[in-house]
């Protein structure tokens, strides 16, 4: 049959992968398909996705089974349900497990059931939405706090929300999806400025402003960036833009709760809780559940991203039970257990970090919750993943959309709970994976359809 899987023998089956067609390409190649025809102009990205499905190669779309711990249960990619160390889920400190955070969860779907059954706006608030933004705004020294149902909807809506087709966005060349399809959708005055490069970005606040000082510039940056376990200079970010009469907009869905003093990720370790103009973020890194938010000191800013932005007004909120998870998640976030449970983090980034080093491989940024481990190739980023599935340890390579074309690479997500054995089993698996990815035969590239 066309779509079953080919059976694969790693020992022996790299020169047939390569021969395949299933390692060359990229998703760049079918991004803007051409005629009148929308339901099937798609058909060659299908193919070329069911190519690399039959061969292995198409590690997007798997099952978990059972809870995101770091041992799990995953099925898909052509393989049957396996367990294994698991770095491909989000849930940084371990808190999707927690006793605490399950007990909050199952009373408060007890006591309201599952459904917020409103936008924020028409009665889908909850006491417990209403302590969670007063958590948080203590927690990043906030007045005010607006939910959304997604991370990506708080991005999307506080873009959108703020910025209007007159003004300008400057954002790292290397920010999320959501926050760049906020700009796209909100301006066509959208500059990238190099990934943390603030001379860069000072140039073209420059260059605005000796044209036009009545529009509002929107800069956009990242507290700790996803797919390169980096960080921009904030204190100086934040300077540039009082300087030029700009607002700075951060997205901290990475690091809050797991890195920084009591949880308040990288602006808290950079010393700039309260003077960071806006702050967005999402839950499901850290806080067990879908979600995110946008902090503030101005009421004003507030009131227009409850009226203006679409994933907040137009769009179911958060459940009661989404909020409980994410208020229980803070509390223990900001107490000793949350130091105990970033410390093990940290603890697992740091090792894995050195074990990988010692094997000769190429990590990039800097010690996080995130270990990106670099290929650069596409076929190598498909065959390691492929190979590591196989031998039970789940990663996500990471390939256009995701991250530049020639800039693949696996992306670790570390948890608290991940044990040095595990660690240490990962790392020699994966620098072997990635070895032989690297010398694996080149693609062939076959026209698809
Ligand atoms: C930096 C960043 N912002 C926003 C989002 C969107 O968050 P969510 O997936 O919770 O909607 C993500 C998720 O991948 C992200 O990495």
């Amino acid at each position: 049959m066309l779509n079953e899987p080919i059976p694969f023998d790693p020992a022996h089956d790299l020169d047939a992968l390569a021969a395949s067609g299933a390692l060359g390409g990229n998703v760049a190649l079918f991004r803007q398909p051409r005629g009148p025809d929308l339901l099937r102009r798609g058909a060659p990205l299908d193919d070329w996705c069911a190519l690399r499905m039959r061969h292995g190669v198409w590690p997007y779309g798997r099952i978990l089974e059972g809870p995101p711990a770091p041992l799990a249960t995953v099925e898909g990619d052509g393989l049957a349900a396996q367990q294994g160390i698991n770095f491909a889920s989000q849930d940084y400190l371990s808190l999707a497990g927690h006793p605490d955070v399950i007990d909050a969860a199952m009373r408060v779907l007890a006591e309201c059931g599952p459904h917020s059954a409103g936008s924020a706006i028409l009665l889908g608030n909850s006491r417990y939405s209403g302590a969670l933004e007063h958590s948080l705004g203590a927690l990043l020294h906030c007045q005010h706090v607006v939910l959304f149902p997604t991370g990506w909807g708080a991005a999307f809506g506080a873009v959108t929300a703020l910025v209007h087709g007159s003004d300008y966005v400057l954002i790292d060349a290397l920010a999320h999806a959501s926050l760049r399809q906020g700009a796209a959708a909100a301006s066509r005055n959208v500059s990238a400025f190099r990934h943390l490069d603030c001379d860069h970005l000072r140039e073209l606040l420059a260059g605005i402003r000796a044209v036009d000082a009545e529009a509002a510039i929107l800069v956009v940056t990242e507290g700790l960036f996803s797919m390169d376990a980096d960080s921009p200079d904030l204190p100086l970010t934040q300077y540039l833009c009082r300087e030029y009469g700009a607002t700075l907009l951060v997205d901290v869905a990475h690091d809050l709760g797991a890195m920084g003093p009591g949880g308040s990720g990288v602006i808290g370790a950079q010393g700039m809780l309260g003077k960071i103009d806006i702050v967005m973020g999402a839950f499901s890194k850290t806080f067990a559940s879908n979600g995110g938010f946008v902090a503030c000191n101005e009421r004003s800013v507030r009131r227009q991203l409850q009226l203006f932005a679409g994933p907040h007004m137009f769009s179911n909120a958060l459940s009661p039970m989404q909020a409980a998870t994410v208020l229980e998640c803070l509390r223990i976030v900001g107490g000793n257990e949350g130091d105990v449970l970033r410390a093990d983090l940290m603890r697992n980034a740091l090792e894995l970090r050195a074990l990988l080093q010692e094997e000769g491989m190429r990590c990039l940024g800097a010690p996080s919750p995130i270990v990106p481990l670099w290929t650069g190739s596409e076929s190598a980023v498909r065959v390691a993943g492929m190979l590591l599935a196989r031998e039970g340890v789940f990663v996500n390579p990471m390939e256009f959309p995701g991250v530049p074309l020639g800039g693949a690479r696996l992306r670790l997500q570390m948890m608290a709970r991940h044990t040095p054995a595990q660690t240490r089993r990962a790392a020699k698996l994966l620098a072997s994976a990635v070895r032989r990815a690297l010398d694996a035969p080149r693609p062939v590239l076959r026209p698809a359809g």
